[in-house]
C-alpha cells in the first residue's frame, strides 16, 4: 500500500514539472487607473505600475493582467478602444510600457492585456470610416440594419447597460448594434478582414513580449444568422440582448481561427470572459480540444443578482447553490482544462459584501475567502485591493458614482418606482465603482495613490487598511496573502491533488478536500456570522495549519471562521 502512495506521488512530481507557469502561480489584476499616479493627474499611471513592482513579487505573484490601457474616450473605463495598438497618453507611453514589461520580466512576473474584440469604441477610426457611408470600405465592419417599416429598431433586444441595443445613424440612415453602451459599437466577425485586424493586433503585442491575454466578452462575438425579436422579459416589451447573442453556435469556428492566427506557439495564457458558458460545455472551451487556457465563467458571482432589466436588485441565495456552482467547474475541469479562481474583478463588489452576511468581521471574512482562493484547483486571481481586505464603498448620491452601470440600473430602479433610498442600497451593493476605489498605499494625504485630485474618491478606511500598514503587522491580511500564496506554490496537493466536495447539503459550511497519495488538504469555511457544528469524523487525524482564530475545536466553527487542515496516512 505505501508503495502504492510513493507511486502516485513520485507520478505526481512528474506531472508537477509538467505544470505551465501560468497554472503554478497567482495572477494579479491591475486596473489602471487606480492603481499608481505617480504624475499628479489623479489616475493611476504605467510608470506607478513599474513603481509597484517589487510590491507584487513580494506578493509572490507570477503575472499582472492590464485592464485595458489603449486610447480610449473612457466611457466604459478603456473597454471602448479608439487604437488597438497604442497606449493612451494618460497612461503613458509605448516606452514606459515596453519598460514595464521589462523590469516585470527581471522580477519573473509577465504582463497580460485585455483584448477588447466584441466591440470597439465610436471614437475608432474603424467605425468612423464605418458610418459614413454605406459604400466605404468598412462598411461592413460593424452590425448594421435597416429599421423596421415602422422606423424603429430593427429587433425588441436590450443592451447589457439598459435601453435599447441599437442606436440610430443620421449619416447611414440605418442602426447599429451595441451589446455594451451606445458608444462602444459592435464589431462584424462575419467579416474575414475585421477578424484578420483584430489577430494582427492581438500579435502586434505578442511582439512585444505581453505573457498572456484576457479576452473581453467573447461570448457576444457570434450574432445569430437570423435578427429577429424575442420572447419579452421586460414590460418595455424588450429581452436581454444576452438571451439572444450569447454563445451562438458557430462561434467556436471564430476562436479556433483566434487561436491558430494567435495563441498557438507562444508560451502564454489566456483566459475568455465566458458569461454564458455552463459547466458542462466547458471541455470545447479550455484544454486539448478546446481554444482558451481558461475561462471566466460566471455561476458562482451571479447567485446574488436578479435576471431581468434592473439585475442589481439583490437575490436571496443559497450556500448550496454557491458550493455547487463552484464544485461544478471544478469537476468539469478535472480531467480537461484548468479553473481560474476568482472571486473579485473590477466588475464586482468586494468579496465581503458580496457573500458574507452582515455583521461579519470583514478582516476574518476576507481571510476566509483568501483561504477558498488558493485551495481550489486551478490559477488563483487576486484582484488588486483584495490582498489588503478591500471592502465597498457606500456613497451617498448617485452623482458621486463614476460607473456607466451603476447610473443605468439607479435611473430604472426609480422608474420601477423604487424609492431613492432603495436604488441607492441596489448601488451601494453592486456598484462596480466599489472595485474601483484607488489603491491605498499609506495612511498619508490621498492614500499614497496621488498628489493630486484622486479622479474616484478614496475608500474612508485607507488609515488602517493599506499596504505600508499591513506591511508591517504580521496578523495582516496582506501578510496572510503572501504566506499562503507561498504555500499554495510548494504543494503539490495543491497544485495537482482531486478535488471533493464535503457536506454537500450543509447550508452553513463550505468544505472540500484536496488529496494526491497519501496526503489530504481541508478547506471548510463558517459563512454564518453564528456558531455552527458539524460531523468531524472525516477530519480524523488531520491537523490545523491555518485559520482565522488561535484555538480551533473540530465540529465547531466560529462566526465566519476558516479552517485549514492537513493529513498525512
Ligand atoms: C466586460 C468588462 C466590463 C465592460 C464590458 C464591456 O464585461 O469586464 O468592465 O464594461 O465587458 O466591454
Amino acid at each position: 500500500m505505501r508503495g502504492d502512495f510513493h507511486l502516485t506521488l513520485r507520478a505526481a512530481a512528474i506531472f508537477m514539472k509538467n505544470l505551465k507557469w501560468w497554472q503554478k502561480t497567482a495572477v494579479y489584476q491591475i486596473y489602471p487607473k487606480s492603481f499608481m499616479d505617480t504624475t499628479g493627474s489623479g489616475t493611476g499611471d504605467i510608470v506607478g505600475i513599474t513603481q509597484k513592482l517589487d510590491y507584487l513579487q513580494k506578493l509572490g505573484i507570477g503575472a499582472i493582467w492590464l485592464t485595458p490601457i489603449y486610447p480610449s474616450p473612457q466611457v466604459d473605463n478603456g473597454y471602448d478602444i479608439a487604437d488597438y495598438t497604442a497606449i493612451d497618453p494618460a497612461y503613458g507611453t509605448m516606452a514606459d510600457f515596453e519598460n514595464l514589461i521589462s523590469e516585470a520580466d527581471k522580477r519573473g512576473i509577465k504582463i497580460v492585456m485585455d483584448l477588447v474584440y466584441n466591440h470597439s469604441s465610436e471614437k475608432n477610426s474603424w467605425f468612423i470610416e464605418s458610418k459614413s457611408s454605406r459604400t466605404n470600405p468598412k462598411a461592413d465592419w460593424y452590425i448594421w440594419r435597416d429599421a423596421k417599416a415602422d422606423g424603429s429598431a430593427p429587433t425588441n433586444w436590450r443592451g447589457i447597460f439598459g435601453g435599447s441595443a441599437w442606436n440610430w445613424c443620421e449619416e447611414r440612415q440605418q442602426y447599429y448594434l451595441h451589446t455594451f453602451a451606445v458608444q462602444q459599437p459592435d464589431l462584424n466577425w462575419e467579416n474575414p478582414e475585421v477578424r484578420q485586424a483584430l489577430y494582427d493586433a492581438a500579435n502586434f503585442w505578442l511582439d512585444k513580449g505581453v505573457g498572456g491575454f484576457r479576452i473581453d466578452a467573447i461570448t457576444y462575438i457570434k450574432k445569430p444568422a437570423e435578427f429577429v425579436d424575442g420572447e419579452p422579459d421586460n414590460k418595455d416589451g424588450t429581452v436581454a440582448i444576452h438571451k439572444m447573442t450569447a454563445n451562438t453556435p458557430g462561434i467556436l469556428y471564430f476562436l479556433h481561427e483566434f487561436k491558430k492566427k494567435v495563441f498557438d506557439g507562444h508560451d502564454i495564457f489566456t483566459v475568455g470572459e465566458a458569461n454564458g458558458v455552463a459547466a458542462e460545455e466547458l471541455n470545447q472551451w479550455v484544454g486539448d480540444d478546446g481554444v482558451f487556457d481558461m475561462l471566466f465563467e460566471f455561476s458562482h458571482l451571479t447567485l446574488a443578482f436578479t435576471d431581468g432589466e434592473i439585475w442589481c436588485y439583490p437575490r436571496k441565495w443559497k450556500l448550496t447553490e454557491f458550493k455547487k456552482a463552484l464544485s461544478d467547474s471544478q469537476i468539469a475541469t478535472k480531467e480537461n482544462g484548468w479553473c481560474p479562481i476568482f472571486f473579485e474583478n473590477h466588475d464586482q463588489p468586494r468579496c465581503m459584501n458580496h457573500f458574507m452576511p452582515e455583521g461579519a468581521d470583514s478582516i476574518k471574512a476576507v481571510k476566509a475567502f483568501a483561504r477558498i482562493l488558493m485551495t481550489l484547483r486551478g490559477t488563483p486571481f487576486i484582484f488588486q485591493g483584495q490582498e489588503l481586505g478591500f471592502t465597498n464603498v457606500a456613497w451617498d448620491s448617485i452623482e458621486q458614482y463614476n460607473d456607466i452601470s451603476s447610473r443605468g440600473q439607479y435611473e430604472l430602479s426609480l422608474k420601477e418606482g423604487f424609492t431613492s433610498k432603495e436604488a441607492m442600497d441596489f448601488v451601494h451593493f453592486f456598484s462596480r465603482d466599489s472595485a474601483r476605489t484607488p489603491m491605498q498605499w499609506t495612511s498619508g494625504e490621498n492614500a499614497g495613490f496621488t498628489s493630486g485630485k484622486s479622479w474616484l474618491p478614496i475608500h474612508d478606511d485607507y488609515k488602517t487598511c493599506n499596504a505600508e500598514v499591513e506591511d508591517k503587522d504580521a496578523d495582516s491580511v496582506l501578510n496572510f496573502y503572501r504566506k499562503f500564496n507561498a504555500f499554495r506554490k510548494d504543494s503539490e496537493v495543491l497544485m495537482h491533488g482531486d478535488y471533493e466536495e464535503l457536506l454537500q447539503d450543509d447550508e452553513n459550511i463550505f468544505a472540500f478536500v484536496r488529496s494526491l497519495g497519501n496526503k489530504k488538504i481541508y478547506t471548510l469555511v463558517n459563512f454564518t456570522p453564528d456558531k455552527v457544528s458539524f460531523d468531524a469524523g472525516f477530519l480524523n487525524k488531520a491537523k490545523k495549519i491555518f485559520g482565522n482564530y488561535s484555538t480551533t475545536e473540530k465540529g465547531i466553527l466560529q462566526s465566519t471562521e476558516a479552517v485549514v487542515y492537513e493529513e498525512e496516512f
